[in-house]
């Protein structure tokens, strides 16, 4: 189908009536709706739905830099980019998809990303919703250069929630952290749950697997899983950054968090021939604040 605009995107759908809406537009994930229809993904009402801009919401794709700490614009270019339905994507495991509805995409350079960053790769973006609902996004970037080379990857997961400071965030106590407040500055979580009264914008390092987003008004608890991405990135720019940015309203950030399964910290070294995988799993539970916690602890 194609977006007011031109591009393309693809709706997968699970037999219950679950979505999940895929741009050609940075390969991002724009909508995903459970079986009662309720949008479980942030997108501003400010978005700007006109490339090479990133649309503000869903699940932006950022490769091969993170943040602007490189020489490439911030967050790289694959979510400003127009990607391809690949066709023929080499074999992944038979679990990554089976029984799911999914598509494959591509991104392959073009001579003016290799003016920035001159590697020669493949980046492919499996997206797939299962039976029950649940997204997966698998992503892949094979190095088809004679040399090596180094990125960085982040799934950048606008959650939905209905009010910020009701919000907690579990699995990332204890940890080190970057603030990207103050320079990418390291310190350790002391609390017990991430919660916000003003801006956040931290890059967790080595993180467990399982994180709980728990949105206590809703009674909903999103779950994120991940592999390959040893990083969590947690952002909202709370009231004066909201006002800065053109693409999104001033009361907005009450109604978002971004927790983003990363790889930051220790970039990744590709040989030629050499591929990585990345793998983000979302799932949303519906249960009282003190089961989620419970549920998680088992789980996680
Ligand atoms: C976050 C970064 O992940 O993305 C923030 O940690 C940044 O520093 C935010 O402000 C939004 O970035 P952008 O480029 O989409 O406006």
């Amino acid at each position: 189908t194609k977006d007011w605009n031109g591009i393309d995107h693809v709706v997968l759908r699970s037999p219950q009536g679950a979505s999940l809406r895929v741009s050609m537009h940075g390969g991002q994930v724009t909508s995903w709706r459970n079986e009662q229809g309720e949008e479980l993904l942030f997108t501003s009402s400010k978005a700007i739905f006109k490339p090479p801009k990133a649309v503000r919401g869903g699940i932006p794709v950022c490769f091969p830099q993170f943040g602007n700490c490189g020489l490439l614009e911030q967050h790289g270019f694959a979510r400003n980019k127009i990607w391809t339905v690949d066709d023929n994507p080499p074999p992944l495991p038979l679990t990554d998809s089976q029984g799911k509805s999914f598509i494959d995409l591509l991104l392959k350079p073009i001579e003016e990303d290799v003016k920035g960053w001159p590697h020669s790769f493949e980046l492919r973006l499996r997206v797939c919703l299962a039976i029950n609902g649940d997204p997966s996004l698998i992503s892949r970037v094979r190095n088809i250069n004679g040399k090596p080379f180094s990125f960085s990857f982040a799934y950048h997961t606008y959650l939905s929630v209905s009010d910020i400071s009701e919000v907690r965030i579990e699995g990332l106590e204890t940890l080190d952290y970057l603030d990207n407040l103050c320079q990418r500055e390291r310190f350790t979580e002391q609390g017990d749950a991430i919660t916000f009264e003003s801006e956040v914008d931290r890059i967790y390092l080595s993180s467990p697997n399982v994180i709980a987003v728990l949105d206590h008004e809703r009674k909903r608890t999103f779950v994120i899983r991940k592999e390959g991405l040893p990083d969590v990135v947690v952002w909202n720019p709370w009231e004066k950054k909201s006002r800065a940015m053109v693409d999104f309203g001033d009361e907005e950030y009450k109604q978002m968090v971004c927790v983003n399964g990363a790889l930051i910290e220790k970039p990744i070294t590709l040989k030629p021939g050499e591929e990585w995988t990345g793998r983000l799993d979302l799932s949303v539970v519906r249960s009282t604040f003190c089961s989620d916690h419970l549920d998680f602890q088992t789980r996680g």
